[in-house]
């Protein structure tokens, strides 16, 4: 019998604060605004194609299969904390597994990204957009569960994509360098973007809650794209309704961290979306981060960042160099939690991140 099928009979759903506490977690610490016994450190896109354990696993399986299917997610979000003793799990899914299943047809094509077989456009479209019930998810929520009891000490974190970053694939049908259909929308028929952007705050919400009562310790929302935005633009149409998707998880008391790339300009605003801690990639060191981010009479902010991905490419001596380079000006912060500035690009060699690990750990946290 495969664990999840014991696991669906004897696990009941977690109420609110019912949650495991873990008070020692390095991550959950920095968190916090805490010192750790040691410095945190987990990457973006851990799981996944950069190990060949996952490779073996997927063999066969379309990427939405496996991030159905408790047993399989479960596994591949385990092996990177078993490979480089990283101190957190982040759940492997994608950010399109809600909207697959409240029922959009949308796939993640390899080497290109999700591909939305309709893409939504129009008013009617919006308007015929399907909600998220949680029983559509149980399947991820049997993966928590199961993670949960086998991941010890580790903390695990949740995630859904922000309602931009979901938006622009939705309109533009895929991947987008520009987000031109997208921002076309926004300005030209604002009615029907804000009603899309509500739809997807509450698919967004819907799935993170579902997540947190499986059990997940922190969440995090990825609006990945969210700097190809000018703070004006992100302001009026993007942030109230991320800030819906925050609202509706504070009650959980858990960890809420906020991503982009390229979002220098748009940090304290990603921050008033209600994030606990905002996560820096590698365009603007952490110490300028926390002095864009700091309110007077405020704690110290928190962030999490921020080593270019590319330079897990680089000889030793230079990725050496910019870990240390990274926590020194991470102590700055009222909490830093090492990663990278961006996900794991999928060719690295997987012993170079097990190295990065040791050597943060063997730092002064
Ligand atoms: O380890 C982890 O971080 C957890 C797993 C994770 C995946 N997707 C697995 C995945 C997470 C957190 C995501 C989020 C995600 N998905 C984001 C936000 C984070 C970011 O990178 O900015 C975005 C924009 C997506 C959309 C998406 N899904 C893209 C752009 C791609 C890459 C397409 C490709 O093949 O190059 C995917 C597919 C995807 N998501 C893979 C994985 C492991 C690769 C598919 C495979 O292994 O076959």
């Amino acid at each position: 019998m495969a664990p999840w099928d014991l696991m669906s009979n004897t696990a009941p759903a977690r109420a609110l604060g019912a949650r495991r506490t873990l008070p020692d977690a390095p991550f959950l610490v920095a968190a916090r605004g805490g010192r750790p016994a040691r410095l945190p450190v987990w990457f973006m896109r851990q799981a996944g194609r950069s190990l060949p354990e996952y490779r073996k696993l997927r063999e066969g399986v379309a990427m939405l299969d496996s991030c159905f299917d408790p047993e399989m997610l479960a596994e591949i979000t385990i092996q990177p904390v078993r490979r480089h003793d990283v101190d957190a799990a982040i759940l492997f899914s994608d950010i399109v597994v809600p909207l697959k299943a409240a029922g959009i047809g949308v796939e993640i094509v390899p080497g290109t990204g999700p591909v939305v077989e309709h893409p939504i456009r129009t008013k009617a479209a919006v308007d015929a957009m399907p909600t998220l019930e949680p029983e559509q998810v149980s399947r991820v929520a049997d993966g928590i569960r199961l993670l949960v009891s086998s991941l010890g000490e580790t903390p695990l974190i949740g995630f859904a994509g922000a309602p931009f970053t979901l938006a622009s694939y939705l309109i533009e049908g895929g991947p987008s360098r520009d987000h031109a259909k997208t921002k076309a929308l926004m300005h030209s028929e604002p009615e029907v973007w804000h009603a899309l952007a509500g739809k997807l705050a509450d698919i967004a919400l819907t799935f993170l809650r579902a997540q947190l009562d499986a059990g997940v310790d922190a969440v995090q929302l990825f609006d990945s794209w969210a700097g190809a935005l000018s703070v004006r633009d992100y302001r009026e149409f993007v942030l109230p309704h991320s800030a819906k998707v925050f609202a509706g998880v504070a009650e959980y008391d858990v960890p809420k961290i906020h991503f982009g790339v390229g979002t220098g300009e748009l940090l304290t605003s990603m921050r008033d979306a209600g994030a606990d801690i905002v996560g820096i990639d590698w365009r603007i060191p952490l110490d300028e981060a926390v002095r864009r981010l700091a309110v007077p009479g405020a704690p110290v902010p928190v962030v999490q960042g921020n080593l270019d991905p590319a330079l897990l490419h680089a000889s030793w001596p230079v990725l050496e160099a910019e870990v240390r380079r990274i926590v020194e000006e991470g102590r700055s912060a009222g909490g830093h939690i090492f990663n990278l500035g961006h996900g794991v690009l999928p060719g690295v060699d997987p012993d170079v991140l097990t190295r990065v690990v040791g050597l943060v750990h063997s730092l002064e946290p």
